[in-house]
């Protein structure tokens, strides 16, 4: 087989259903490095995940909740006046930040808090960074009726303020997480800690294409959702594919989203992008999969930040849904097989590119899409004017209007 025979093969691969296997490797990445306390947890999740995602009933409720209450499609937008301002490729926006609660994050609590129902828990908890997953979790559990929590680090409360208010008021309790950097790392890490104790009758629903088997491929599973519009809406709006799709990833979640339905499609570029924070050379970013090496995190194994005994750095970003010492193994696995490209963004760049979004298309993106915007504007001025970007849009600014303040001041 030559070389470009064997990229087909493993294109073809990706959505094929060969990945994850029957334990959750993606290649030699996922898998489920917990304690024994944890497994039956996971089985009786996978079990359920299994039944549902082909039953028709489920199907159809999660279906008509994305379109009824999440507010599907969101669109597809040609940002124009940006395209023509930067003088090169096309740049379209998929309007993830138009959902309800303002990201992507609301496609996949739906979907796990709607698994929760079908297997009778009446208890959810959650982990999260931005505030974004957090308040999609609490969002669901007063739809569903659900008892929840919510774990967030001290920074994070303090960074993300106004999310904290929008759980409160939509009946969850959040509980800080004081411990190591009081990000979402530790988060993570409480709430794993807690479920072991509560899994009788909790769900534990998870944030991003991580943790142990079965979350990244069911999460991916519930975000697909954002791919597989963008490329109907493309191939309607433009008459063909994109050359490039551009998503940022701090777990990685959104990114799977959008390039997962077009995993087979080789001529569709796909580029990841992490937060270079303070920059890469410095020990202020959050690049795993740029700057880490691999090793176990959360119950799966992937790239991580970590220090030559193992433990697991502090990661860095001026946007708290980025800075993540881990990845999910999917992206682990699209990197090294080349499927994918990851590059990354400074602070100072995306509050730039934050800041031309504004101006340009009168769109105030989260700080985290603004990433992958700015990624996207230094791709697009190296491309012609017929070639096609597709941004995925992750979430609305609202929650960073603090953090931009103090850097414009
Ligand atoms: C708006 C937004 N985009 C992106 C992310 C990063 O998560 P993921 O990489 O799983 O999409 C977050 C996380 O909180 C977020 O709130």
């Amino acid at each position: 087989m030559d070389k470009n025979q064997a990229v087909a093969e493993n294109n073809k691969a990706f959505q094929s259903g060969v990945y994850p296997d029957e334990n959750g490797h993606f290649g030699p990445y996922g898998g489920r490095y917990v304690g024994e306390t944890l497994m039956p947890a996971l089985l009786e999740l996978e079990a359920a995940y299994n039944k549902y995602l082909s039953d028709p009933g489920f199907q159809e409720e999660f279906r008509a909740l994305l379109t009824h209450y999440t507010g599907r499609p969101t669109p597809l937008f040609h940002a124009k006046r940006l395209s023509a301002h930067l003088g090169g490729a096309q740049i379209y926006l998929k309007r993830e930040d138009l959902t309800h609660t303002g990201a992507h994050k609301i496609n996949n609590t739906l979907g796990q808090a709607l698994l929760a129902k079908y297997m009778g828990k009446k208890k959810v908890i959650a982990e999260t960074g931005a505030g974004q997953h957090g308040v999609a979790t609490a969002t669901v559990a007063a739809l569903f009726g659900m008892e929840c929590k919510v774990f967030m680090g001290t920074e994070d409360v303090r960074r993300q303020a106004p999310n904290v208010r929008r759980m409160e008021l939509l009946g969850a309790e959040v509980v800080p997480v004081a411990s190591g950097t009081g990000t979402l790392k530790d988060a993570m890490n409480e709430a794993l800690r807690y479920w072991v104790g509560a899994v009788e009758d909790t769900f534990y629903i998870i944030g991003s294409v991580a943790g142990p088997h079965p979350y990244p491929v069911m999460v991916r599973e519930f975000q697909k959702v954002i791919g597989q519009e963008a490329r109907g809406q493309i191939l309607e709006m433009a008459g063909r594919l994109p050359d490039m799709l551009v998503a940022c990833v701090g777990g990685g979640s959104n990114a799977m989203g959008l390039f997962f339905p077009f995993a087979e499609d080789e001529s569709v570029e796909m580029v990841g992008v992490e937060a270079a924070g303070k920059g890469v050379h410095t020990d202020k970013h959050a690049a795993t999969l740029g700057k880490g090496t691999v090793g176990v995190l959360h119950g799966s194994k992937s790239y991580v930040l970590q220090d030559e005994n193992g433990q697991i750095t502090e990661a860095h970003s001026v946007s708290a849904g980025l800075d993540y010492p881990g990845v999910g193994p999917e992206h682990s696995m699209f990197k090294d097989f080349g499927r994918a490209r990851y590059e990354s963004i400074t602070d100072t760049q995306a509050l730039d590119a934050f800041k031309t979004l504004c101006l340009q298309e009168g769109i105030i993106p989260a700080l985290e899409s603004a990433h992958a915007m700015a990624q996207a504007m230094i791709e697009a001025k190296k491309m012609g004017t017929d070639k096609i970007i597709v941004v995925n849009l992750s979430g609305r600014g609202d929650k960073d209007l603090g953090i931009v303040d103090e850097y414009l001041k």
